[in-house]
């Protein structure tokens, strides 16, 4: 069945690409550019630089279906029918193209002819300030003045998105979902926080460039950003008074329902609506990397993930269950959004060891904020040290806390809160030790004692294990070496470039951006995502798809080897490589260019072996054995006594401590570009 949300993504893309507009993808929810925001809030963001723009642009008009994040919004979800973190936005723009006139009356023909809405259910508000708007409806569109409202800054004025950029005036349109949603107040009107009146689109006229001080100045191209929540549109059009009931969200509802074993009615829906609407927000943020952490992005993240968490648990969901849940979110998303279906195993993976994590203190941390509560009289603060006690030794983020606070009438002292967490962090820095290593600028400092750097990687890309020492990278901010008790990841060596992946802990996260050895240690380069480096478990996952990519590229490398061998003779010896998960390549001794016939013939024998889909044997034996086998070994090499051993039969042997994919069949097809 096709579904509703498909259906009106399309009409809106098809509707602004007959009007000249260029159809642009939406942009990652981690904004590139705008580091004064944490997550795409709008389909503009991407756009903000064309408003700004003095230079010639490669196109004025433009049309979006972007992907949203919106922490701010987090307190209402669940609370209201509309309200969600995660959303997609429909958005049309010019930079300094058309303007108000042609916006509003091209809307106007997209809601009340395309889509199309009753014209008596719907009205316009338009800036108090803002004749010009005002006269268009009236004049242009021909709504009664009656349904023209003119609102304040608070409603009407739109930006800027993050501190600074463009800015301006807006017009909305409103949709009437009836007089028996209302809050029945003489005033209740468009903009009326009740549920009666549904915002289905904003017609912002950005015309100011906020500045870093606060003051507006005249944007160079003037224009027009205009966002319509699908979500909201979808629920309109479907005749529905919550955007969960929409065909984007039923399926996620009904999964859960599934799940728990419980039906979706009455008080519970609340918490079916916040699980659904987290799941999707984890998914893309998931997807894009981001990572549960206790800061910034990472850390609003994980504040979703556990309040989905809670409210699961609120549910009579025992076990981990998110993990599960986001395959109905992938399988209805990915059809629109690809990125969620390449990243799915890398998703569930995270969301599984922050669940787990999760889980061991859930159930605790439940019943000691019970306890607590139980102390607290009505209408006071639960005290600042026992949120900190909830949030370090249950993981219970200081929001959550006041989540289930309020739910009892009571506030939270969060500035008690702050002052704890300072306390921490002092303690940690104070308990160090230090060390310098000899040659290098390094400054480690050392978390835990003992043995370290022994690898695994062969067969496990997920370990918990504990962090001996970091030391801080000077030339880069933010970066660290890390090294560890035992390891997934593999080092950079015989040409195999170092994985990459993630870190995470309670208390830290980061993003492995690669792994070298060093005499005998493995080093992990981290990027802090957030968080600080402490003592205790911490979780490491190698990047699933780029190892498998590496490991074909590295079986590649052994039959292109052979292949040269075969074709050119014996004396073809390796005198280097790269294998990379996207490309490898092969240096070699051979006293003349390849012929093409010579390449094409590499080419087949390579592609021959990947047909025949043969396994690929992994055993050690002694140095002396192998080359009494003529095992393929690396001139001037120095191996250890003990050597690993890589066999394609009737293809290949090599020593070689890379990884290497199961049977030739993986590597798909090979390709000589010479
Ligand atoms: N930027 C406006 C909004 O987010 C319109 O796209 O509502």
């Amino acid at each position: 069945m096709e579904r509703l949300s498909r259906e009106i993504r399309s009409a809106f893309l098809d509707f602004w690409r007959r009007r000249d507009h260029r159809i642009v993808m939406g942009s990652p929810l981690v904004p590139r550019e705008d580091p004064t925001l944490l997550f795409t809030s709008a389909g503009m963001v991407q756009f903000k630089k064309f408003y700004a723009s003095r230079e010639p642009l490669e196109y004025r008009r433009a049309a979006t279906v972007q992907k949203c994040l919106r922490a701010s919004d987090l307190e209402d979800v669940g609370h209201t029918p509309r309200h969600c973190t995660f959303f997609e936005m429909l958005g049309h723009f010019s930079f300094g193209d058309y303007f108000k006139r042609e916006a509003i009356l091209w809307n106007w023909e997209f809601f009340t002819k395309v889509l199309p809405l009753p014209i008596d259910l719907l009205r316009a508000s338009v800036f108090e300030e803002d004749d010009e708007a005002y006269a268009i409806w009236r004049d242009d569109v021909g709504m009664p003045a009656e349904r023209i409202h003119r609102l304040g800054r608070k409603d009407n004025f739109w930006g800027p998105a993050g501190e600074t950029g463009a800015c301006g005036p807006s017009s909305e349109l409103y949709y009437d979902l009836g007089p028996g949603l209302g809050c029945g107040r003489p005033s209740c009107g468009p903009g009326c926080d009740c549920d009666r009146w549904i915002e289905v689109g904003n017609f912002v006229f950005p015309q100011f460039d906020r500045q870093p001080d606060g003051s507006d100045l005249p944007l160079p191209n003037r224009g027009i950003d205009t966002g319509i929540g699908l979500e909201r549109l979808t629920m309109v059009l479907a005749g529905k008074k919550t955007i969960f009931e929409t065909d984007l969200f039923a399926p996620i509802i009904h999964e859960i329902g599934r799940m728990a074993g419980v039906a979706y009615e009455g008080e519970r829906k609340s918490g079916f609506h916040i699980i659904a609407d987290h799941a999707r927000a984890l998914a893309f943020a998931l997807t894009e990397g981001i990572l549960p952490a206790n800061e910034g992005r990472g850390y609003v993240i994980k504040r979703l993930l556990r309040r989905a968490a809670v409210q699961a648990h609120r549910l009579g969901l025992r076990e981990p269950f998110l993990h599960r849940l986001i395959d109905t979110v992938i399988g209805e998303m990915a059809p629109v959004y690809p990125e969620l279906g390449e990243a799915a195993d890398r998703v569930r993976l995270a969301l599984r060891s922050e669940e787990d994590r999760f889980e061991a203190t859930l159930e605790q941390g439940l019943s000691r904020f019970e306890e607590i509560a139980a102390r607290v009289s009505g209408g006071e603060a639960v005290p600042g040290r026992e949120v900190f006690v909830l949030y370090d030794t249950y993981g219970f983020p200081a929001d959550l806390t006041a989540v289930l606070a309020r739910e009892k009438g009571l506030a939270i002292d969060e500035a008690g809160f702050e002052e704890e967490m300072a306390r921490q962090r002092e303690r940690s820095r104070a308990s160090a030790t230090f060390y310098r290593s000899q040659g290098e600028a390094l400054e480690w400092m050392v978390l835990t004692e003992g043995p370290h750097s022994s690898f695994v990687g062969y067969d496990t890309l997920e370990i918990e294990t504990k962090i001996r020492r970091v030391a801080a990278i000077p030339e880069a901010s933010g970066e660290w070496w890390a090294v560890v008790e035992t390891t997934p990841f593999y080092a950079e060596s015989g040409g195999q470039v170092g994985d990459t992946g993630m870190l995470s802990s309670p208390a830290v996260a980061g993003l492995v951006l690669d792994t070298i050895a060093v005499g005998d240690e493995i080093r992990h380069r981290v990027r802090i995502e957030g968080g600080e480096w402490t003592e205790g478990v911490v979780r490491l996952a190698v990047d699933e798809p780029s190892r498998a990519a590496t490991r074909r590229n590295h079986t590649a490398t052994h039959l292109l080897q052979a292949a040269l061998r075969g074709r050119l003779g014996n004396h073809v010896a390796q005198a280097g490589s790269l294998v990379a998960p996207n490309r490898l390549r092969f240096d070699f001794t051979h006293p003349s260019a390849l012929s093409q016939e010579d390449l094409e013939a590499i080419e087949r024998a390579v592609n021959e072996q990947v047909v025949a889909d043969k396994e690929v044997h992994v055993h050690f034996s002694t140095y002396d054995e192998a080359i009494r086998d003529r095992v393929t070994a690396l001139f001037g090499e120095k191996y250890d006594e003990r050597v690993r051993r890589i066999r394609i039969p009737g293809a290949s042997e090599e020593l070689c401590g890379g990884t290497h994919v199961s049977r030739t069949g993986e590597i798909g097809s090979f390709l000589v570009l010479a």
